[in-house]
């Protein structure tokens, strides 16, 4: 499938991921949607804590691996961070009991790990981050955008990310 804009960022580390990962948390909206892709330990949950962190999220981010679906609130405004991980789910309709798709309808940020579980049925519009395991300490982040909503929040996180350091 076609996406609008594409970008990539290698990073030397957790923390330049978190960071990265912040630098996008500080410019999501209400009703975006992320998507992130990757084997166990790709880096996932790493620059999802790093969303979070830029988000404002309370509490901070860990991993919902367990519980699958954790919200969060911020302290400036009513804008909800739903942070999703479907690794555990066998097929796309099991993430209807999630409530998943009640979400996904929800005027929150929305933040799904191993979305690539959901297959055909997330909405047509939505940022997704692939997250490639190099050695222990690099990881390839390759972004790509479908929508222009996305296409903006990565051409602005590719604005900045030269001052990630290390
Ligand atoms: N450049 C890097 N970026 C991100 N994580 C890194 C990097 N280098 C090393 N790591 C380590 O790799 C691990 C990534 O774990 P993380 O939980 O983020 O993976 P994940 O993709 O969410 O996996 P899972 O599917 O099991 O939840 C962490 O232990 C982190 O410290
Ligand atoms: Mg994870």
């Amino acid at each position: 499938m076609d996406f609008d804009f594409s970008w990539h960022f290698e990073s030397r580390s957790a923390a330049q991921t978190e960071c990265l990962g912040a630098a996008l948390g500080a410019r999501l909206q209400a009703g975006d949607l992320i998507c992130l892709q990757g084997d166990l330990g790709a880096g996932k949950t790493v620059f999802c804590r790093g969303i979070g962190a830029g988000f404002g999220a309370l509490p901070p981010l860990t991993s919902p691996t367990y519980n699958l679906v954790h919200e969060h609130r911020r302290a400036q405004d009513t804008t909800l961070l739903h942070h999703i991980d479907l690794y555990r789910i066998q097929r796309p309709e099991d993430a209807e009991s999630l409530g998943i798709y009640d979400i996904l309808d929800s005027a929150g940020v929305v933040l799904i790990e191993w979305a690539q579980r959901l297959a055909g049925e997330l909405p047509p519009q939505y940022l997704r981050i692939r997250c490639e395991h190099r050695d222990a300490s690099r990881r390839g982040l390759n972004f790509a955008a479908r929508g222009k909503r996305y296409v903006t929040r990565l051409q602005e996180l590719a604005a900045v990310a030269y001052v990630i350091g290390d």
